[in-house]
């Protein structure tokens, strides 16, 4: 590639745009053509234009307005919206990002026109291959022509498969620099004391998989866990629209007794919320990271995690979605909790950089 790269950014979905965020920034600062594409995967102002605005991202340049279906229309959908995009645009690099429907749509898209993919995150692996992510995390890193991964451990995954190492590169974890430009800014804004809640003696919920929250007797025991956990002290539960959806169809006949259930929170009061919190009780992968660079107890409902390298710092533990698990979990992340965050290896705010590095001035990281 001779001179700056003209990239193609495609995001959909609430956990892309923070990773995107970092990108783009540096990017501009390049001054690299960047193309941003909204497949519109997620559509909701709480679920997408409220982070573009608490990121400073620039409006997206097309929106593929794609919304919400199975995973095959929607994934048909950003495929067909997509297609002319890349053709008019002409991009020599599309990025994707994360494990999204939205993200391995892109990624056939891209490849299929010989266009160059390349995949931030590439490599997390869950081997959990009932989960939708995983499936469209093995495909998109399969398809990927430059694999950006946020750990050594994903390193090792992609190598397993036979994925040969020129084409991947150690950059880092891109959420965390989204998080460190946040961080400052989210504290000053004194959610926690708006809510009328203390440093360190409330909890923090997010629970929206498929696996936790569409079987009624799963997410009725759920409900009641938060609830017998609140009786102990401040449980707030910002509700993911599937979520929401799923304890109507209960029909009240789960108990939220005690339990802050909460419209979906902007990316700056949550980062808020979650930095002063005891404790958070996630299904999230980017929880799981954010509360590890936070030095955050999380407490992740789910039988595998993606993210391993969050457990083995000691901030992150896996649980069954039972009473007695959670219960359990949460006392002893709470009693264990790290006297200083853990310090992990290019979490460290300049992911965004070596990204750009690697696709502007043909940079390595190994
Ligand atoms: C998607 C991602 C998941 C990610 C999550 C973050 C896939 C396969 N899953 O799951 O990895 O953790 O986003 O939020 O891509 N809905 C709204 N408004 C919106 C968006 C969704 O009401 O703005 C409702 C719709 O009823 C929709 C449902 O939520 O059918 C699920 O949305 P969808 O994007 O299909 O999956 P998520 O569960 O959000």
């Amino acid at each position: 590639m001779t001179g700056l790269p003209s990239v193609l950014s495609v995001v959909g979905a609430r956990p892309n745009f923070m990773k995107l965020a970092p990108v783009a920034r540096a990017l501009a600062a390049r001054g690299a053509r960047h193309v941003i594409v909204h497949t519109g995967q997620h559509y909701d102002p709480e679920m997408s234009d409220a982070f573009f605005r608490d990121l400073h991202l620039p409006r997206p340049d097309h929106a593929l307005g794609v919304g919400s279906g199975s995973h095959a229309h929607q994934t048909a959908a950003v495929m067909q919206g997509l297609e002319p995009v890349c053709v008019a645009e002409q991009p020599d690099v599309v990025l994707v990002y994360g494990d999204v429907n939205s993200t391995v749509a892109a990624a056939l898209v891209a490849a299929k026109l010989g266009i160059t993919v390349a995949h931030v995150e590439a490599g997390l692996r869950s081997r959990d291959r009932t989960m939708p992510e995983e499936l469209n995390r093995i495909v998109t890193d399969h398809l990927a022509d430059l694999l950006l991964a946020p750990s050594r451990d994903a390193l090792d995954n992609l190598a397993q498969e036979g994925i040969p190492a020129e084409r991947v590169q150690f950059v880092g974890n891109v959420m965390i620099d989204a998080l460190k430009v946040a961080l400052p800014g989210a504290r000053a804004l004194e959610v926690p004391q708006r809510h009328g809640l203390t440093e360190r003696a409330y909890t923090m919920v997010t629970l929206h998989r498929p696996n936790n929250v569409d079987d009624p007797d799963t997410l009725r025991e759920l409900l009641e866990t938060l609830s017998l956990l609140a009786a102990d002290g401040p449980v707030l539960f910002p509700v993911h629209p599937r979520t929401r959806a799923q304890i109507g169809r209960l029909n009240g006949t789960a108990t939220t007794r005690g339990v802050r259930l909460l419209d979906p929170l902007p990316y700056l009061e949550m980062l808020a919320l979650v930095s002063d919190a005891a404790l958070v009780i996630t299904d999230s992968g980017g929880l799981q990271e954010e509360t590890t660079w936070l030095g955050v107890p999380c407490v992740t409902v789910r039988p595998t995690t993606e993210r391993p390298i969050t457990c083995a710092v000691g901030t992150n533990r896996l649980v069954a979605p039972r009473r007695a698990a959670i219960q359990e979990a949460a006392l002893s992340a709470v009693a264990e909790r790290p006297a200083t965050p853990p310090v992990l290896e290019r979490w460290d705010g300049s992911t965004g950089e070596r990204i750009a590095a690697v696709l502007c001035d043909g940079a390595r990281f190994d």
